[in-house]
C-alpha cells in the first residue's frame, strides 16, 4: 500500500490528469484535494480526451473510489454536468462521491468573481470567473453560515443560508458595483435542481477514505492548478485561493503527513502560465508561438491561450523543495522535439544579486532576468519511445539535467497524451 500526491510543479497544466490516471490503475481511491471547476484535467484513451473539472483523473478506472475531499469547491450544475457527461459516454461513477465538507460555489460567487475582476481593471488576475475566490473567501470568514455539500441535503437548511448570505452579499452586489441584487428563491430555484441531483454522492469521505487505508490499498491524491498557483507558496497575488501544494494533500483529504509514501511533481518540459503574474523565461515571440501550437497550450476550462516559456529549473527546484518530492512526472517532453537548441534557465539575476531558487516575494520576480544555459535539442520525433533507452541522447541528457537541478529522480518521461506514451523509470 502507498499513499502518492500528484502536484502541479508550475502553474498549472502540467499534466496532472494524465500522471493520476496512470497512477490510478492500482489505486483503491483517487481523492481531489483542493480547488474547483477552474481547473481542467485532460486524459486521453485510445484517441479519446476525457476532459474533467471537478471529478479525479481515476474516474476512468471504474473500481477506485473517485473522492472530492474537504478542500475541494463544488459548483453543483458544473459537477451534474460533468456526472452527466460521463455516464452519457458509458461511465457508471457507481465510486464516485463528495465531501459534505466542501464548500459550494454558489451563483452570488461567480457573479462577484467577475465583478471583481472587472473592478481591477488593468490590474485583474485573469481568474477564470468561476467563483473560485470568493467560495474560498466565504469559507475562511465562517459567518454568516457559507453553503457546505451537507447544506444540500436539506431545502429548508439551504434556503436559510442564501437568505443570510444575500442579506451581507446583495449590499456588497448593490453598493459596491452597482449590479442588480440576487433574489432568494430565484438563486435557490437555480441550484436546487442539480443539489437534489447531487445527494447520492454526499458522503463523510475523510472516514470512506481512512477506510480504503486500513484496507491496505493504494491511494492517489490528486491536485488541482500548480505550485506557484498556491495561496501560501506562489506568486501572489496571482495565485489561487487553496493550497494545491503538497501540504494541502492533507488538508483537504484528512491524511496526515506521515502517511504519505510519494509525493510527484509534475514539471512540464517547458513552462506555460494562464491569466496574470510574473513568468520569467516567457517568450511572447515566435518560438513561444511554436511551443503553444506543438503542445495545443489553450485552456481547458477557458480556452484562452496560454502563455508560453523556456524550461525554467528555477522554478521545479524550488517546487521539488515546497513539496518534498520524491519523484518527477516529466511531461510534454515531445513538444521540444521541434527546437535544436533548448534554452534552460539555471538561476536568475535580480538587482545585481543571483537567486537559485525562487524569492519568497515574488514581485521581484517581474525584475528577473533569466540565467540561461543552451542544452542540445534532438530534432526527432520521440512520441513512439516506449523505453528510455529508446531516447535520443540529447533526450536523456535534457532529463538528466533535471535530475542534476533538482537532486529528485525522474520517474515518469510522458512523450505523448496518451496512456502508452509514457516512460516509467
Ligand atoms: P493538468 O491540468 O495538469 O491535468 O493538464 P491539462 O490537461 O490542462 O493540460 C495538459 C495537456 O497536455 C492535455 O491536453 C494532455 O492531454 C496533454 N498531454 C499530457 N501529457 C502530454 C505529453 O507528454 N505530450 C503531449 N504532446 N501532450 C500531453
Ligand atoms: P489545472 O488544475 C492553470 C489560474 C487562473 C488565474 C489564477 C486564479 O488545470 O492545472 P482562479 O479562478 O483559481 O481564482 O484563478 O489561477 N488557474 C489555473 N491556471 N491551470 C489551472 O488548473 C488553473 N486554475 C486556476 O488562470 O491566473
Ligand atoms: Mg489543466
Amino acid at each position: 500500500m502507498a499513499v502518492r500526491v500528484v502536484v502541479g510543479a508550475q502553474w498549472g497544466d502540467e499534466g496532472k490528469g494524465k500522471i493520476t490516471d496512470i497512477l490510478a490503475e492500482s489505486a483503491g481511491a483517487v481523492v481531489r484535494y483542493q480547488g474547483g471547476s477552474n481547473a481542467g484535467h485532460t486524459v486521453v484513451v485510445n484517441g479519446e480526451a476525457f476532459k474533467l473539472h471537478l471529478i479525479p483523473s481515476g474516474i476512468l478506472h471504474e473500481d477506485a473510489f473517485s473522492i472530492m475531499g474537504d478542500g475541494t469547491v463544488i459548483d453543483p450544475q458544473g459537477l451534474k454536468d460533468e456526472i452527466d457527461g460521463l455516464k452519457a459516454r458509458g461511465l457508471s461513477c457507481k465510486h464516485l462521491y463528495v465531501s459534505g465538507c466542501a464548500h459550494v460555489i454558489m451563483p452570488y460567487h461567480r457573479l462577484l468573481d467577475g465583478l471583481q475582476e472587472d473592478a481591477r481593471g488593468k490590474d485583474s488576475i485573469g481568474t477564470t470567473r468561476r467563483g473560485i475566490g470568493p467560495a474560498y473567501t466565504d469559507k475562511t470568514a465562517r459567518m454568516p453560515l457559507p453553503v457546505r455539500m451537507w447544506d444540500l441535503l436539506c431545502k429548508d437548511t439551504l434556503r436559510e443560508r442564501i437568505e443570510n448570505q444575500l442579506a451581507q452579499k446583495n449590499t456588497i452586489i448593490q453598493q459596491l458595483y452597482g449590479h442588480a441584487p440576487l433574489d432568494v428563491d430565484e438563486t435557490l430555484d437555480e441550484i436546487w435542481p442539480a443539489a437534489e441531483a447531487l445527494h447520492p454522492y454526499i458522503r463523510d469521505t475523510r472516514q470512506l477514505l481512512l477506510g480504503r487505508v486500513d484496507a491496505g490499498d493504494d491511494i492517489v491524491l490528486e491536485g488541482a492548478q500548480g505550485t506557484f498557483l498556491d495561496l501560501d507558496c506562489g506568486t501572489f497575488p496571482f495565485v489561487t485561493s487553496s493550497h494545491p501544494i503538497a501540504g494541502g494533500a492533507c488538508l483537504g483529504t484528512g491524511i496526515g503527513p506521515t502517511m504519505i509514501d510519494d509525493v510527484y511533481i509534475v514539471a512540464k518540459a517547458y513552462t506555460t502560465r494562464v491569466g496574470a503574474g510574473p513568468f520569467p523565461t516567457e517568450d511572447t515571440g515566435e518560438q513561444g508561438d511554436l511551443i503553444r501550437e506543438r503542445g495545443h497550450e489553450y485552456g481547458t476550462t477557458t480556452g484562452r491561450p496560454r502563455r508560453c516559456g523556456w524550461p525554467d529549473f528555477v522554478v521545479i527546484k524550488t517546487s521539488a523543495r515546497i513539496n518534498g518530492a520524491t519523484g518527477i512526472a516529466l511531461t510534454l517532453l515531445d513538444v521540444l522535439d521541434a527546437f535544436e537548441e533548448i534554452p534552460v534557465c539555471v538561476a536568475y539575476e535580480i538587482g545585481g544579486e543571483r537567486f537559485d531558487t525562487l524569492p519568497s516575494q515574488a514581485d521581484l520576480l517581474s525584475e528577473a532576468t533569466p540565467i540561461y544555459e543552451t542544452l542540445e535539442g534532438w530534432s526527432e520525433d520521440i512520441t513512439g519511445c516506449t523505453t528510455y533507452e529508446a531516447l535520443p541522447a540529447a533526450a536523456k541528457a535534457y532529463v538528466e539535467a533535471v535530475e542534476n537541478s533538482t537532486g529528485v529522480p525522474v520517474k515518469f518521461i510522458s512523450v505523448g497524451p496518451g496512456r502508452n506514451q509514457t516512460i516509467k523509470r
